[in-house]
C-alpha cells in the first residue's frame, strides 16, 4: 500500500508535481483512499479531471497505471482473462501432426498444456492483482456507468477480496491490493453495494480561482489577462442552458486554440471562430453565437474590471 503518504498536504504536493490541481476535499478523500486501502469512486461532469487524477497518482507514486475502460456489454472475460484460442488451435494441430490421437493420458496432458499460463491472455483486472516491481499498480476502472449491473456485481466481488478464480488454473489473489479508482459520468446510478465499498467524491466544475490555476498548469503560455477572460467566459457559459456544458478539458483546449491563433483578448468574432473547441452540439453553438456571445463577453468584462 502507499504507506509513504503521510498527509493530505503531501497528496496535494505530489499531485501539484504532476500539474494536477486538486482542491482540499478531493485531496482528503484521495489521501484516505490511499491510507485505508479503499477504492476511490469519483463521479462528476465530463472533463473535470476524474480520469486524469488516476494518471497523476500513478505517475506521482511511480506505479503502473492499468486502465479498464468500461463499455456497454463489457463482460468478465474481457476484463479479467481470455484463453488464447488461436494459439490453442495451433497447439492442437501441431499435436495432431505429431501423432496425437486424442486418447488416454495424452489427452489429459494436452488439456493441461492448453489451459496453462502460456495460453492465458491477462486482461486489466488480472494484471492488477499480479505483483509489480514498482509496487501495487493503480487500477483505473473508467466510466463504470457504461457497463451493466451483472458486471458491477462481478466487480464488487473481485474488489471485496482482490481475487479472481480461473477454473482451469485456480485462484489468483493479490498479495498487495492495487490502488483502485473508479469513475462515472452518472449516465445511470451505480449500485449502492459497489459505492459502499468505496470512498466517494463528487468532482464538480472548479471555481474561478481553481480553474485559473489549472489553466496555468496546463497552458502556461497563456497571458494572465487572456487566461482570466477565458475562464470567466467558460464559467459564464456553464450558467447558460446548454445541452452539454464545457468541462475543464474544453477550457484548456480553447486556450490552446486561442494561443495558436495569437489571440490577445477575446472578441465576439474570435469566440465565433473558435466556439467548436468549447461546444460540441450545433444547438448549443447556435444559441451562443452572435449577439449572445457579445452579451456574455460584456458581462464578464464588467465583472473582471477592477472596482
Ligand atoms: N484538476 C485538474 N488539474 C489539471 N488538469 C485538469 C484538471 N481537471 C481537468 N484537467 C484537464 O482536463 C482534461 C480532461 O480531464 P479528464 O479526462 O480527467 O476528465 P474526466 O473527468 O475523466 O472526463 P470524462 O468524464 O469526459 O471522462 C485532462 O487531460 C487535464 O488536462
Ligand atoms: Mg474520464
Amino acid at each position: 500500500m502507499a504507506e509513504e503518504i503521510a498527509s493530505i498536504d503531501q497528496v496535494q504536493t505530489l499531485l501539484d508535481g504532476q500539474n494536477y490541481v486538486c482542491g482540499r476535499a478531493l485531496a482528503t478523500v484521495a489521501f484516505l483512499a490511499l491510507r485505508l486501502g479503499r477504492p476511490l469512486f469519483l463521479e462528476g461532469e465530463a472533463g473535470t479531471g476524474k480520469t486524469e487524477i488516476a494518471k497523476a497518482i500513478a505517475a506521482a507514486l511511480g506505479r503502473r497505471l492499468i486502465r479498464l475502460q468500461c463499455y456497454e456489454g463489457l463482460d468478465a472475460s474481457s476484463a479479467v482473462y481470455e484463453w488464447n484460442f488461436a494459439e490453442q488451435m495451433i497447439a492442437i494441430r501441431t499435436a495432431e501432426a505429431m501423432g496425437f490421437d486424442g486418447a488416454g493420458a495424452d489427452r489429459e496432458a494436452l488439456k493441461d498444456e492448453l489451459f496453462s499460463q502460456h495460453y492465458l491472455i491477462e486482461r486489466p483486472l488480472l494484471q492488477a492483482l499480479r505483483p509489480h516491481v514498482e509496487g501495487p499498480p493503480v487500477l483505473l476502472i473508467d466510466e463504470i456507468d457504461r457497463t451493466d449491473e451483472p458486471f458491477e456485481a462481478f466487480l464488487l466481488e473481485a474488489l471485496s477480496d482482490y481475487q479472481v478464480t480461473i477454473p482451469e488454473l485456480g485462484t489468483v489473489q493479490a498479495a498487495h491490493p492495487p490502488i483502485v479508482i473508479l469513475t462515472s459520468n452518472r449516465t445511470r446510478e451505480v449500485h449502492d453495494a459497489l459505492k459502499r465499498r468505496c470512498l466517494y467524491h463528487w468532482v464538480d466544475y472548479p471555481d474561478f480561482e481553481r480553474e485559473i490555476e489549472i489553466l496555468h498548469a496546463r497552458a502556461p503560455e497563456a497571458a494572465e489577462t487572456l487566461s482570466r477572460e477565458i475562464v470567466a467566459f467558460v464559467q459564464k457559459l456553464r450558467t447558460e442552458d446548454l445541452f452539454k456544458k464545457p468541462g475543464v478539458a474544453e477550457t484548456i483546449d480553447w486556450a490552446k486554440c486561442l494561443l495558436a491563433l495569437d489571440v490577445i483578448d477575446l472578441s465576439p468574432q474570435v469566440i465565433a471562430d473558435t466556439i467548436g473547441a468549447l461546444l460540441k452540439y450545433q444547438d448549443d453553438i447556435q444559441k451562443i453565437e452572435g449577439s449572445e456571445a457579445k452579451r456574455l463577453l460584456d458581462e464578464i468584462r464588467a465583472e473582471l474590471a477592477p472596482a
